[in-house]
């Protein structure tokens, strides 16, 4: 269980709490690029730590992430007219560049400067492996730019989507880091599912549903690992990286692309997870990028037009109570991230921790609250910078090896926990 007040600082993460200003640390992803495919095109509504944003790309390509609302009187601007290096409002015309800054009022008289008084809050947004991403802390103590392997491999090599959940960010983030329950929810998928089937480790997996868990402190996080048997007493480890705040790669199975999450607040009721699959020696097949658009793998389908998963909250996910009793599915709900985002959104906006029963398995959960309590405790006592901010801390895999059992995983999988360029992931 976590106490009631530990609960509120990790969950609450709009602009004047300590998480929300610690998020604020570090580079988040924003929207796809995609969303904005051109110049001058559309604007895009952006919800992102409980603040309401536009993006917008202008006529000359800048990429911009400003305040949804307009500083005269207050309409969205996703009503505005995207042209000649600007954003004007539908209303009376005013209009703001990629910073914020207003540029024009064309009610007042020639040559007046009173544009140039106003200003709307903005954000940095910059393009990085298909994903724009924004950092909204102080622009003095802006970091460097993100260095994640799934954003800078060649473009071939990697695709990245994302989908609206509606649960906080924080319980989103545990189903992320804890292993076990792959052998209970998803055990229904990994033999069939095109992104995860035929993989050696899955009947591990599958054989072994207590898994013992051993998790370690890295410089960004936590290395989590999961040990379960295999064959003449040797150990099938899973390692699942986890990077502060909320970045998680999943142990990869056989020569499959590799996959994880970052899971993004848009408030404290809902949040963004982002889900990529890459591979970090070789381009995805059209085989693995078909999956992907058909909502396979970690992927979902969506309702036409939106983020939303097609199975949501408001049909029961699609719920196939026949499969769950013929053992098709578990929990009778449809692939990966549904039956994930099904059972994290059953939980409530935000669960009451102060109710849990935690078990041995949840070790990877507990220290991962231990160390987001600390590091947002001496961020806002000291403002110091909190672990994942630095590069270093990004350039990291998650691992699946056989090891044999007097070998400590963090010494067996030591070279294998490294993002190196063109050196292939260790994976059963
Ligand atoms: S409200 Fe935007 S110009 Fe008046
Ligand atoms: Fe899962």
């Amino acid at each position: 269980m976590l106490r009631k007040d530990h609960n509120d600082l990790l969950t609450q993460t709009g602009p004047d709490t300590p998480m929300g200003r610690m998020f604020r640390s570090y580079w988040i992803p924003a929207l796809l690029s995609e969303e904005l495919p051109e110049n001058d095109c559309p604007p895009v509504r952006v919800k992102l730590l409980s603040e309401r944003l536009l993006a917008f790309r202008d006529s000359e390509g800048r990429l911009g992430l400003i305040d949804e609302f307009c500083a005269h009187r207050g309409v969205s601007l996703w009503f505005g007219r995207n042209e000649e290096c600007g954003l004007r409002c539908s209303y009376h015309g005013w209009k703001y560049d990629v910073t914020g800054q207003c540029v024009d009022v064309p009610s007042e008289p020639e040559g007046s400067r009173f544009a140039r008084k106003v200003t709307l809050t903005s954000y940095p947004l910059v393009e990085r492996g298909g994903v724009l991403w924004t950092c909204m802390g102080p622009a003095d103590r802006q970091p460097p730019l993100p260095e994640w392997e799934f954003a800078t491999v060649p473009a071939a090599q990697t695709r990245t989507t994302k989908r609206w959940q509606e649960s906080n960010w924080l319980q989103a983030m545990e189903g992320g880091i804890d292993s076990s329950h792959v052998s209970f929810l998803h055990r229904g998928d990994l033999n069939s599912d095109p992104m995860f089937k035929g993989a050696r480790g899955n009947q591990y997996n599958l054989s072994d549903s207590r898994p013992v868990f051993e998790v370690v402190e890295s410089p960004g996080g936590l290395y989590i690992g999961a040990r379960r048997n295999a064959e003449k007493g040797h150990y099938y480890w899973r390692i699942t990286q986890w990077v502060m705040p909320s970045f998680t790669m999943i142990a990869p199975r056989g020569n499959h692309a590799v996959h994880g999450h970052f899971w993004i607040p848009m408030d404290d009721e809902s949040c963004w997870t982002w889900s990529f699959d890459y591979h970090p020696t070789r381009e995805l097949t059209g085989a693995e990028l078909d999956a992907i658009r058909d909502g396979k793998g970690i992927h979902v389908k969506y309702v036409p037009g939106t983020f939303r998963p097609l199975a949501n909250k408001d049909n029961d996910y699609l719920i196939d109570r026949a499969a769950q009793k013929a053992g098709r599915t578990f929990s009778g709900v449809e692939g990966f991230g549904m039956q994930d985002a099904s059972l994290q959104e059953s939980m409530g906006p935000i669960v009451d921790r102060t109710k849990e029963h935690l078990v041995s398995t949840d070790s990877g959960i507990i220290m991962a609250r231990q160390r987001l309590l600390r590091a947002v405790k001496a961020f806002a006592a000291d403002g110091v910078t909190p672990p994942g901010v630095d590069p270093e801390h990004q350039r990291v895999r998650s691992a699946a090896l056989i090891l044999p059992p007097d070998q400590p995983f963090k010494d067996g999988a030591r070279e294998a926990m490294i993002a190196r360029p063109a050196v292939a992931p260790s994976s059963v």
